[in-house]
């Protein structure tokens, strides 16, 4: 037998074994100043584009006005307790009633978190008898949510609905001995490469199969539909989701997540959410400043139009300089450019250092061996010069990785890494 902490500190794991050449720069970075589409990174300067305030409400002053009342007010604790036993107020069901009527369902109830909430959700959602029917490239909420699960679970591929029909007549079939249903779940747009999850089309599958929808709509919600209300607007069938997930993480930025539904579905969940019935309710100053900021999602929409104008100016600006952006589908603008982990680290240092370009960069095992994915989130804050400065930067960046200049400063990184 050994001690539990000699693996841990032996392997670090896959991310943390790259701790010693990423920490504090490709990853764990830090960021100053007021959020925004310029910020400060390591003392410079920096546009920023990894940031996910679509809206730009973040640092809107009515915003921080009325986050600055309430924590005057409330301080940050109250209400002390879970929701169930002395944590709820007429706030947090007001805001609840207004979630609901904003995304076009009977009730909604609130998450203190997104990730947990989802967790949640799917454990509260199913028993051992049920099925969930996945997409291989869920969130990790959802992964973990299902991992939570003690009956059958199939995962379908990326947004194919060849591979869910497959997996949903597998799943039926179980269903049928075990007494159980099924749950599908998809995002409404995938985060890392702006897909939006084929909503329309899973739906149209519950002519043919007996199923319930769940979506995790956290990147749709406040910058997709007519009026903000997410994919399943956009697409035309929010009544065919069942339940529908959002968090505040990012239009609304602030902190907290809902879901909602039919009033029957969210007065059971509301009574078997561990992650409400067993945690410490959402606090006043989230409360407050989420009623605040879904008021400006829903009358100042000049707000998503400002957002999707720049969203189209870079998009475009990237396809008409021959970059590949995937098959995005969102305001979510993946870069894809090909080359190794330590050209991407080689790629990104430049661009923070010499362009002044602040994104993310995402690499094998995210992505397949050979590809660097920039990703890049505009919002409502940035501004046409910052677009265009960027679209220079890509264009000078992508000639130093093609003429080999990353190769060669990055061969000291490479040697570094070695075994790894
Ligand atoms: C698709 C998706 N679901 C859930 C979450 C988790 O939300 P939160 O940050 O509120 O925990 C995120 C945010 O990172 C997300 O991108």
């Amino acid at each position: 037998m050994r001690d539990l902490f000699e693996r841990i500190i032996e392997n670090k794991g896959p991310l943390g074994k790259w701790a010693s050449q990423a920490e504090g720069y490709f990853v764990f970075p830090k960021l100053e100043g007021h959020i925004s589409n310029r910020m400060k990174f390591n003392g410079k300067d920096v546009i920023t584009w990894s940031i996910n305030d679509y809206l730009g409400l973040a640092n809107h002053p009515e915003v921080l006005k009325v986050d600055a009342e309430a924590a005057a007010e409330h301080g940050a604790a109250y209400p002390m307790g879970a929701r169930m036993m002395s944590g709820h107020t007429d706030l947090h069901d007001q805001l609840q009633d207004e979630l609901a009527e904003f995304v076009d369902k009977q009730a909604a109830y609130l998450l203190n978190f997104g990730y947990q909430g989802m967790v949640s959700a799917i454990d509260a959602l199913v028993t051992k008898d049920d099925i969930i029917v996945y997409d291989v490239d869920s969130h990790a909420c959802i992964i973990d949510g299902v991992r939570l699960h003690m009956g059958k679970r199939f995962t379908y591929q990326h947004n194919d609905m060849e591979s869910l029909e497959k997996n949903l007549e597998r799943a039926t079939k179980m269903a049928e001995q075990t007494g159980g249903g099924i749950l599908v779940i998809s995002e409404g747009v995938f985060g890392m490469r702006g897909e939006q999850g084929r909503l329309k089309e899973i739906v149209a599958l519950k002519g043919k199969y007996n199923f319930r929808l769940l979506v995790d709509d956290a990147h749709g919600f406040g910058t997709l539909g007519k009026t903000g209300a997410g994919t399943g607007e956009e697409q035309g069938v929010q009544d065919q989701i069942d339940v529908y997930f959002a968090t505040f993480a990012k239009s609304m930025a602030g902190i907290g997540a809902f879901l909602a539904g039919d009033k029957e579905v969210i007065d059971y969940l509301k009574y078997n959410l561990r992650s409400q019935m067993f945690a410490k309710s959402l606090p006043m100053i989230y409360v407050k400043g989420a009623l605040k900021r879904l008021d400006m999602l829903r009358t100042m929409p000049e707000l998503k139009e400002k957002l999707w104008e720049n969203v189209n100016a870079l998009q475009n600006g990237l396809k008409e300089r021959g970059f590949n952006i995937g098959t995005t589908q969102s305001c979510v603008t993946p870069v894809y450019l090909n080359g190794s982990i330590p050209e991407a680290m080689a790629l990104v240092k430049d661009l923070r250092e010499n362009y002044g370009i602040f994104c993310s960069i995402v690499v094998y095992p995210v992505i397949p061996k050979g590809l660097i994915l920039l990703r890049m989130i505009p919002t409502a804050t940035h501004d046409l010069e910052d677009i265009n400065l960027t679209l220079e930067a890509f264009s000078a960046i992508r000639d130093r990785l093609e003429n080999g200049t990353y190769k060669r400063l990055s061969a000291a990184v490479e040697a570094a890494m070695g075994d790894k």
